[in-house]
């Protein structure tokens, strides 16, 4: 790190900290998406909006927007942000690293008191994070348009809808279209980088090229319960076992594709559950969730037909009812824009900061924003690149000197775009 850099450290680090330990106390750090300790962030991010001089309001797809006007009128959207829901017992950064850069980034412009020609943004998007109705990326979908009735529809275990969800957090699920936007001309996301590159070589910044498809498929089998003791095992239709079949399967074709070099491939079931759940049972139901990550869409493809017929035939093969096939969500791969990655490695080297380019293997609410603006990424290092674990870390200097970057990046675009509408 080598310049003092124009961001306010202690105040961005004491609001990260702060958002952080809002948490499930006795499984830290949860935050989960339309939770009472969510609605207790978003408060908490309200608060700090409205207090650095901004307008604050939720659209209509439950995200959480300040707002700083430009000088021109119906000025064109500089927006900036990222998530502030986790995964069950997830890290202190995933998400809010890039929320409360982007807050202070808006503060400090507005500290300095001279209006941007564009009106800037800071968007908390709903729900980055797989939800209970097993969708991710909600509220970046709503912006993107990628939000549709049928996904509003799903249900979450407690048999709840999404839309309604949508509604308890301050969105209009029945105006979900008002969600979408044309008048954003760059969307700028700050995140931790959750993987390793950075630390272990010593780089300050990662220039994110492109950020992998997502495709989530849940399969259900169905079975008979029975008694553990007294059915006989050629007559039992225990729906665990195509289900273990099944979890192999994907891991033997995962590690064949991965290593095909047709572009990177990662699979996990992370969803295993088995009803009744008692050890003299013999399971009459089991359900997987299945998360596979590619860079090539045909890829994901050509595995998911293969993990569809596979499991048909070992259901079949074990007497049990394959009830359910379903892609629950289909995120496309998508590159981050060329011009925004250019501005961001010049905000770098201005800031003398090292950068490099890297490719995201996780996925991210700018994949979604991608599909109506320029969209672009900042990675920080973190520990050892753990990330989705209560051993998450981030250093300080990392998150600032990538909020700084966050802010020479703006200026430029601020200065080098046309603010007009339109
Ligand atoms: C987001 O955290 C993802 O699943 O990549
Ligand atoms: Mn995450
Ligand atoms: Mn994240």
């Amino acid at each position: 790190m080598t310049r003092a850099l124009p961001v306010v450290a202690d105040r961005l680090w004491s609001d990260l900290m702060a958002l952080a330990d809002l948490t499930e106390p006795d499984k830290p750090f949860t935050r989960r998406a339309f939770s009472p300790l969510f609605l207790e962030g978003r408060k908490f991010l309200t608060d700090r909006l409205q207090a650095a001089g901004l307008t604050t309001r939720v659209d209509a797809a439950g995200n959480l927007i300040g707002r700083l006007e430009g000088e021109e009128p119906f000025a064109a959207v500089i927006a900036l942000g990222s998530h502030s829901d986790t995964v069950q017992r997830g890290g202190r950064f995933d998400g809010i690293a890039g929320v409360v850069a982007a807050l202070e980034v808006a503060r400090v412009l507005k500290e300095r008191g001279e209006r941007l020609r564009h009106t800037i943004e800071v968007i908390d998007c709903l729900a980055e994070e797989p939800t209970d109705f097993g969708l991710s990326c909600v509220g970046s979908r709503g912006l993107s348009g990628a939000l549709d009735h049928h996904m509003l529809a799903m249900t979450n275990p407690a048999g709840e809808r999404l839309d309604e969800a949508i509604r308890g957090v301050g969105g209009d699920p029945n105006h979900i279209a008002d969600a979408v936007r044309s008048d954003i001309i760059a969307f700028l996301e700050l995140h931790i980088e959750q993987g390793p590159v950075l630390e272990a070589t010593g780089i300050d910044i990662g220039i994110v090229t492109s950020i992998v498809g997502i495709r989530r498929i849940e399969i259900i089998f169905e079975g008979q319960a029975a008694h553990a003791g007294t059915a006989p095992m050629d007559l039992r239709h225990d729906a665990a076992v195509p289900a273990a079949a099944t979890l192999l399967e994907v891991r033997r074709v995962a590690d064949a594709l991965a290593l095909e070099g047709g572009g990177y491939f990662v699979a996990t079931i992370g969803i295993v559950q088995v009803e009744p759940g008692s050890s003299n049972v013999v399971p009459r139901r089991a359900r997987l969730v299945i998360d596979a990550r590619s860079s090539d869409p045909d890829t994901i493809k050509r595995f998911s037909n293969h993990i569809d017929a596979f499991s048909a035939a070992v259901a079949a093969d074990f007497r049990v009812d394959r009830s359910r096939f379903l892609i629950l969500s289909d995120g496309a791969a998508s590159d981050c824009d060329p011009n925004l990655r250019g501005t961001l490695i010049r905000a770098s080297n201005q800031l003398g900061l090292r950068h490099v380019d890297i490719a995201s293997g996780a996925g991210h609410d700018a994949a979604f924003m991608s599909r109506i603006c320029p969209a672009a990424m900042v990675f920080v290092p973190c520990l050892k690149g753990m990330s989705h674990t209560p051993d998450e870390w981030a250093d300080k200097s990392a998150i600032v000197g990538g909020t700084a970057v966050l802010l020479e990046a703006v200026l430029e675009i601020d200065r080098t775009n046309n603010a007009l509408p339109g």
